[in-house]
């Protein structure tokens, strides 16, 4: 009776716990959308300024070519006509990562 009710209660926790790993994830993603639609999205949506374009794969892939952690010092400090921090001044490097990621695949 005991290993019956501690298979179940395992299981359940497993399926709890998937469940919240799903909404976390889903959470994360509409943070990156708010943010991407805040700020990134007034350059990067139409190239202003040279900005490669959202989703243009030939754009991104010799930027994506100086390696992440390049990518992100660049939106940090600012490079020519991107002012710093792309104007998000409440994200983080994680953010800009997830972003640079968002914009780069297009999804
Ligand atoms: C005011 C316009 C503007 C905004 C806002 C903006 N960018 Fe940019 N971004 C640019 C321009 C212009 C370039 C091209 C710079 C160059 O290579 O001369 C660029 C280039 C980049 C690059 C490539 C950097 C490199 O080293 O090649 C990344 C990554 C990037 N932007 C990410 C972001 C992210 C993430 C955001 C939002 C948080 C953002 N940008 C917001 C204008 C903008």
């Amino acid at each position: 009776m005991i290993k019956v009710l501690t298979k179940t209660v395992v299981r359940s926790l497993c399926v709890m716990s998937l469940a919240l790993v799903a909404v976390n994830s889903y959470a994360a993603d509409q943070i990156v959308y708010d943010r991407y639609n805040k700020t990134c999205i007034l350059c990067h949506a139409s190239g202003v300024a040279g900005a490669p374009q959202f989703g243009d794969v030939d754009q991104w892939a010799p930027r994506l070519e100086k390696g992440m952690g390049a990518l992100v010092t660049s939106v940090d400090e600012g490079l020519n006509s991107m002012p710093p921090k792309g104007m998000c001044f409440e994200c983080s490097a994680e953010d800009f990562k997830a972003l640079i990621e968002y914009m780069a695949a297009g999804e």
